[in-house]
């Protein structure tokens, strides 16, 4: 029988609804902390900041599906449906037995899934008559989807972006530029936040936390001006969860059904997007999907970060979250994978592993790289740092289904490449023995916590499912 390699929807077939996993999830999450009356937050305490549609998605905890407004819908026929693609030469070259897929949102016109949630952000920020907007971004791959969203929608956009990814990939600036966006590389003297910063710590290389911090004051401080937010918050991985929609669909066409579903880990949004609508049916108990995120082991929140409330950008200006964190002023090692530098998880991450309704992995630099080269070298197409991780995790598990000889279904989420990362890799020998850096602050690997250290008022792994053997 010949065989499938790209499952492709037609346009007609991109979905209408996202799928908001808040409605359906066994616990919902903890409320999220007003950071001055210590109180729960309302969708009014987020007005200042956000779009006002963009805060009642962020707290809806009722209605499962939410419509995609048309306007969004026609935007995202640029470049959806995107492939669901089976990776024949992978498996191949590994010998197992696993039926590996993945789906490909870098053909969208930035090269990654982060356009799903910047072209919504953008139009709810222009039908309700903002003209500015500002974000955050580390390796640029947010930013640029969000300054071309802005462009789609009229407004004028500025971001901060992390000074370290701005240095190691200066050409993402240009990108940014290109769509008329104002890039300033965070710490910056432009804000009260970044002078602070900059003033105790002169050489700070950045990290997600302190490009929120200004991008939120900057907002603040600019007339008809609202932040918006490429990852961490349940409205972006709503937007996101068109990729897993999408993907069900593409499964069912290659006639299977995923046994485990692995995405990097920033923020959560790309794992939100896949994971929360296979989610919904292991809910019900038809299915017994395990979901694992891969994060980097020099950035391990979910694997040995603290469940806690804690703010979501270093200078403390965010609303405070309920989420597993390496604590907010925690400094990243300077990783390629700029995406995932973030100390953080999203309240609904958070609350499915405290819940064991999912897991996490952390993953070495060098052996994300070597996955990735592996994934290059059979598939064709060179991954972006972040990418590579969920590659790396994929491969592990499909190493034990050899051992096993179970044939699982994997689906996992990739983009394309940082040349200047694979550049810099193929000049070194790995180090093997570097392997074991516990990044500064971490926590030694804990047992799944107990109930959560209280910060503020208000007093909180994994699961694997047999699959069947051959
Ligand atoms: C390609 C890519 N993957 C993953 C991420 C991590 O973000 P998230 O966890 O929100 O998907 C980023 C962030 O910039 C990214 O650029």
């Amino acid at each position: 029988m010949e065989k499938t390699k790209r499952y492709i929807l037609p346009e007609d077939r991109i979905p209408r609804r996202w799928y908001n996993i808040q409605a359906e999830m066994p616990n919902k999450p903890m409320p999220p902390i007003h950071p001055a009356t210590k109180q729960p937050l309302k969708a009014e305490d987020l007005y200042p900041i956000f779009a006002e549609e963009l805060c009642r998605q962020e707290l809806n905890q009722t209605d499962a599906w939410i419509d995609i407004p048309e306007e969004v819908r026609e935007k995202y026929k640029f470049y959806r449906s995107t492939p669901l693609v089976r990776a024949y030469a992978l498996e191949e070259a590994l010998g197992t037995p696993a039926h590996i897929y993945f789906k490909n949102e870098s053909v969208s016109p930035m090269g990654s899934h982060k356009l799903n949630s910047a072209i919504p952000q953008a139009y709810y920020c222009k039908k309700e008559g903002v003209e500015n907007v500002t974000t955050e971004t580390g390796a640029g791959q947010w930013g640029a989807s969000l300054a071309y969203a802005a462009k789609m929608f009229d407004l004028n956009a500025a971001v901060y972006q992390v000074k370290i990814s701005y240095e190691q990939k200066p050409y993402r600036k240009s990108i940014m530029q290109t769509f008329g966006a104002q890039v300033t590389p965070s710490p910056s003297m432009s804000t009260r936040a970044g002078k602070n910063i900059l003033t105790v710590c002169p050489n700070h290389q950045g990290s997600l936390g302190t490009a929120i911090s200004e991008a939120v004051e900057l907002a603040q401080t600019t007339p008809n001006c609202k932040y918006t937010l490429g990852s961490v918050m349940s409205h972006v991985s709503l937007h996101q969860t068109v990729i897993g929609l999408e993907a069900e669909e593409q499964m069912k066409m290659a006639g299977e059904y995923p046994d485990i579903v692995i995405a990097c880990f920033g923020g959560g949004s790309n794992f939100g997007g896949i994971a929360f609508p296979f989610m919904r049916h292991n809910f019900t108990g038809e299915r017994h999907t395990r979901f694992i995120a891969a994060e980097p082991a020099s950035c391990p929140k979910l694997t040995r970060g603290k469940f806690q409330y804690d703010f979501g950008d270093e200078a403390g200006y965010t609303p405070l979250l309920p989420m597993f964190t390496l604590g907010h002023n925690f400094r990243p090692a300077n990783i390629h994978a700029g995406g995932l530098r973030y100390h953080g998880a999203g309240v609904i991450v958070s609350q499915l592993i405290k819940d064991g309704l999912m897991e996490a992995v952390d993953i070495p630099q060098l052996e994300s790289f070597e996955a990735g080269m592996l994934f290059a070298q059979t598939e064709g197409i060179i991954p972006a740092p972040e990418s590579c991780h969920a590659i790396a995790a994929t491969i592990r598990e499909a190493k034990k289904c050899k051992e096993t000889g179970e044939v699982l279904r994997q689906v996992h989420r990739r983009r394309p490449p940082e040349l200047r990362s694979h550049r810099r890799r193929n000049r070194r020998q790995p180090r093997r023995n570097q392997r074991q850096v516990r990044p500064q602050g971490a926590a030694p690997r804990p047992q799944r916590p107990g109930p959560p250290p209280v910060v503020h008022p208000q007093p909180w792994p994994a699961t694997a499912t047999a699959a069947r053997p051959v």
